[in-house]
């Protein structure tokens, strides 16, 4: 059952991500061109740092998959993809090795292919302390996501009803690990609130991972006859969104979700994210061209990235921060409405 449900969503996800219309809330943020900000490409550094951790380049993989034999290929590849770059990888959600450790090496491909690269770990937020450590010893893992999926879980029949004990183990696995933890959404957003109570329960960064790319209530909803929660389709807040919202919170944010080519990256940096993570986009570069397909595309973004803060003016990450950008449209309503100046 897991294992199929792996495979069910590669081949949802990848299928929305074919059948994109384009727009989303990025859009909805534009920075003011100023013809004469630019400055040398020898002066900027793309590297990020947060948390104690160092990236030569803001931009990752982000968490998706492993557990069957199909999957795990796709971690082999993407891991390759990752070395060939440089860029840190997640893996999917560990869960599926907890239940059956003869998947261990559908997750552990990551290390083997990707020695020295940053790897992160993926649990949910119902494992134990033991169960958290495994995954990290497992992969010797560089970080440890810990995922909230409410509305995931909600949509599928087999999924979990409770929810009010996460808190309280994610406070202990932050307080556990040698690692530093990353709580991460699935596509659906954290809001201010969310932020800060992740930020009391210790962990080192948040992914707000938002709407706008892959929708996992879609994919449940696609993976049974009779969609029984169709109306949730869309449910969620974008990343600008959450950037936007959680404006002036200490600990670290990352962005994911949605993020479709290094404009939404350059934009999610200017709303004060310190890294950029893409998934279903970059899952259907793999599936679609291969894995010198995924490195030439990972390798265009990132000489594209240091060529968008060239001509922004931008020496590091820290400093897109600073540039002016305008709110529109629907994003522009929702700051009005939550009093973001
Ligand atoms: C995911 N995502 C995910 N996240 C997580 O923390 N654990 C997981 O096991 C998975 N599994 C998974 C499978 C597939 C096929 C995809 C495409 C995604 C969610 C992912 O990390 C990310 O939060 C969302 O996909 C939003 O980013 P994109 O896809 O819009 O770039």
């Amino acid at each position: 059952m897991s294992a199929n449900r792996k495979d069910d969503h590669v081949r949802l996800a990848v299928e929305q991500q074919r059948g994109h219309r384009g727009h989303n809330e990025f859009d909805d943020v534009s920075f003011v061109h100023d013809a004469l900000c630019g400055i040398d490409r020898c002066e900027v550094s793309p590297a990020t740092r947060f948390a104690g951790i160092t990236w030569d380049h803001p931009l990752y993989i982000n968490a998706m998959t492993g557990g069957s034999v199909a999957t795990g290929a796709i971690n082999r590849d993407l891991a390759i993809a990752a070395r060939e770059t440089g860029v840190p990888i997640a893996t999917g959600s560990m869960s599926a090795y907890f239940r059956d450790e003869s998947t261990a090496g559908t997750f552990s491909v990551m290390r083997r292919e990707n020695p020295d690269g940053f790897i992160m770990a993926n649990v949910n937020a119902t494992a134990s302390v033991e169960q958290a450590r495994r995954a990290v010893d497992l992969l010797r893992a560089d970080a440890l996501q810990i995922h909230l999926n409410v509305i995931q879980e909600t949509v599928m029949p087999e999924g979990d009803r409770s929810f009010s004990h996460w808190s309280a183990q994610i406070e202990k696995i932050a307080a556990a690990v040698d690692v530093p933890v990353i709580a991460k959404e699935v596509g659906f957003g954290l809001s201010r609130a969310a932020v800060l109570a992740l930020q009391d329960m210790g962990v080192a960064a948040a992914d707000v991972s938002g709407t706008g790319g892959t929708d996992f209530a879609r994919i449940e909803n696609d993976r049974r006859d009779g969609a029984q929660y169709s109306y949730l389709d869309g449910w969620g807040l974008s990343a600008p969104a959450c950037l936007l919202d959680s404006q002036g919170t200490q600990i670290p944010l990352l962005a994911s979700g949605g993020v479709r080519n290094p404009l939404d990256a350059a934009r999610s940096l200017a709303l004060g994210a310190v890294a950029v993570g893409v998934s279903g986009g970059f899952l259907r570069t793999l599936l679609d061209e291969g894995v010198a397909g995924l490195i030439a595309r990972i390798s265009a973004w990132q000489e594209q990235l240091v060529a968008l803060m060239t001509a922004l003016g931008a020496r590091t990450p820290a400093e897109l921060a600073r540039r002016d950008v305008l709110i529109r449209g629907d994003l522009r309503a929702f700051c009005l409405d939550r009093g973001v100046d």
